[in-house]
């Protein structure tokens, strides 16, 4: 079997593992080198918690903007734009400001996942201790704490399963690739080679000229938060990227697992609670182990404002804590016009 081959069983005296090794740790059968799939954490979940109240209306009004704050972010907005002639925003005339404050509801799960494979590293004097004790299973392994909502990713050496392979199986033992000659002085030693320190041959990659390999089952411990938006949109507001900015945040809560927040004022964000709570649960509940979730609700302030320039009527958003600006139809695109 092409396993066993890769894997010649030649061991130290001191135990002497089975030609079958790669399916005989308990917790970790299936495991093979270079391989590795995930490896679904032990069941059962815990209970999803009861409904959280929705949150009291505090103060969830945005005060309107000033003209010359409107005007100040538009000239901003004219003068990023190289081509852009300022006159519109120096001289047009704001004709009237309306609020298009919009909600937009954000989930974030942060979850672990785990997967094996049987790896293998020069042998640097690690003990040998495979089998000297039963192994600990997957999702038994102490792994770094969590820094929530922070990826993060760790390998880690799973206890009892190392052992020595008495030569590297790539170089048999001798520490140089067999066969390869050193580029550098075509393997003659010679000409002050210092790439093979005059010995003519390459240093074995796989054994790092160490002659012998530790292998041993790796544990790679992957933790990744994943987030998703939903903005209310009203459909006379052309504004694509709200998720770019920030706004004031209404509501947050962080658990477990997040209950969808069914009685939010605004029905618009309880169904997209409830319908990015439901994906995620369906999505990272299989493969991986939630860890927990955060769920956030912010009010982004949106300003319509209508300009009179040259006797023709304008608009401009102007949006975000960031104050960003959107003009679609600003009316002196090119500086090379003559005006
Ligand atoms: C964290 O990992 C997730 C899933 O791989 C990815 O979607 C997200 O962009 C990562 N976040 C950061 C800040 O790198």
């Amino acid at each position: 079997m092409f396993l066993v081959a890769f894997f010649p069983a030649v061991y130290p005296p001191l135990m002497a593992p089975p030609a079958n090794m790669f399916d005989n740790v308990p917790g970790y059968e299936g495991t093979v080198p270079g391989g590795g799939g995930f490896l679904p954490p032990p069941m059962p979940m815990e209970p999803v918690a009861p409904p959280q109240p929705g949150p009291e209306p505090p103060d969830w009004s945005i005060s309107a903007l000033e003209e010359n704050v409107a005007r100040e972010a538009f000239k901003r907005f004219a003068s990023s734009h190289c081509c852009y002639s300022d006159a519109p925003a120096t001289e047009g005339v704001i004709t009237s400001m309306e609020p298009f404050n919009t909600y937009r509801y954000r989930l974030e799960t942060f979850t672990e996942s785990r997967s094996t494979e049987w790896a293998h590293k020069p042998y640097e004097g690690e003990p040998a201790d495979f089998y000297t004790q039963p192994a600990p299973r997957p999702w038994e392994v102490q792994a770094t704490p969590p820094e929530l909502f922070n990826n993060h990713t760790e390998k880690i050496r799973v206890p009892y399963t190392s052992s020595i392979k008495k030569s590297c199986w790539v170089c048999n033992g001798a520490g140089v690739k067999d066969g390869v000659n050193c580029n550098h002085c075509r393997g003659t030693g010679k000409d002050r080679c210092s790439r093979c320190d005059g010995r003519g041959r390459k240093e074995c990659q796989t054994c790092k000229g160490k002659r012998q390999l530790l292998t041993y089952i790796e544990l790679k411990v992957e933790k990744n938060n994943v987030e998703d938006h939903v903005v209310e949109q009203n459909p006379s507001l052309k504004i694509d990227d709200l998720r770019s900015v920030t706004g004031k945040e209404l509501f947050k809560n962080s658990q477990y697992l997040v209950y969808p927040l069914l009685g939010f004022p605004n029905p618009a964000v309880s169904q997209a609670s409830e319908r990015l709570v439901r994906e995620h649960q369906t999505n990272y509940a299989q493969n991986s182990r939630i860890l927990q979730q955060r769920q956030t609700v912010e009010l982004i302030p949106v300003t319509k404002v209508n300009y009179k320039w040259k006797d023709n009527t304008h608009v401009y958003y102007v949006y975000g804590n960031e104050q960003k600006v959107r003009a679609d139809d600003y009316p002196a695109t090119c500086c090379c016009v003559i005006l």
